[in-house]
């Protein structure tokens, strides 16, 4: 059976399939491709973790240059609602001066983990910093920082799948879906 007729029954509707999403990181590998084609200095695609490590796979697999990968961790949500205050929690592993850095998120909400990224990073000398997110929800912006690559723009809903969670549950569906507000709803 296919993947995508296998709706997760805590899944309100299905927001990107399978199909979708492969087309998705197809055309954002194009775009990249475009844009780093004639670097001299190496491309380090940063992972932020865990979100971002289904789509970080299917990136780096469509991404037709040379390239380095590492990630990080930075811990700002408690369950739907993001804390404010990042912190790393896993650092890069390597130096990163000289290097051309492209951040790739899962998702862009509030802005503050970015945001915060944005602002340590540069100190460590890098060539150039980028932002590369599969989802984009504009509307819970809370910090002035917009992405260099978007995979999609989303209304405000939480989403799971793809690498994206709620309490550690529903990275591994091959789809991006609303969340069933009745599955938080009692617990925050
Ligand atoms: P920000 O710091 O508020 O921009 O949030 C970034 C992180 O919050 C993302 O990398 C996700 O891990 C998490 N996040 C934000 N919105 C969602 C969502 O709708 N579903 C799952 N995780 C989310
Ligand atoms: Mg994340």
């Amino acid at each position: 059976m296919k993947n995508e007729s296998c709706i997760s029954a805590d899944v309100e509707r299905v927001l990107f399939s399978e199909t979708q999403l492969h087309e998705i990181v197809e055309r954002i590998a194009a775009e990249i491709e475009r844009d780093y084609r004639d670097c001299t200095q190496p491309l380090l695609l940063v992972g932020i973790l865990k979100g971002s490590f289904v789509f970080l796979s299917d990136l780096v697999r469509a991404l037709h240059l040379p390239c380095r990968v590492d990630f990080m961790s930075v811990k700002s949500y408690n369950g739907t609602q993001s804390s404010g205050k990042p912190v790393i929690r896993l650092d890069l592993k390597e130096p990163i001066e000289g290097m051309h850095l492209l951040l790739v998120e899962d998702i862009l909400d509030s802005g503050n983990t970015l945001s915060f990224l944005r602002e340590i990073l540069p100190q460590r000398g890098p060539a150039s910093i980028k932002i590369c997110t599969l989802l984009d929800k504009p509307d819970r912006r809370t910090r002035d920082i917009h992405a260099d690559y978007v995979g999609a723009v989303i209304p405000d809903a939480f989403v799971v799948g793809y690498g994206l969670d709620y309490d550690e549950k529903y990275r591994n569906l091959p789809y991006v879906g609303v969340l069933k507000p009745s599955v938080y709803e009692h617990k925050e």
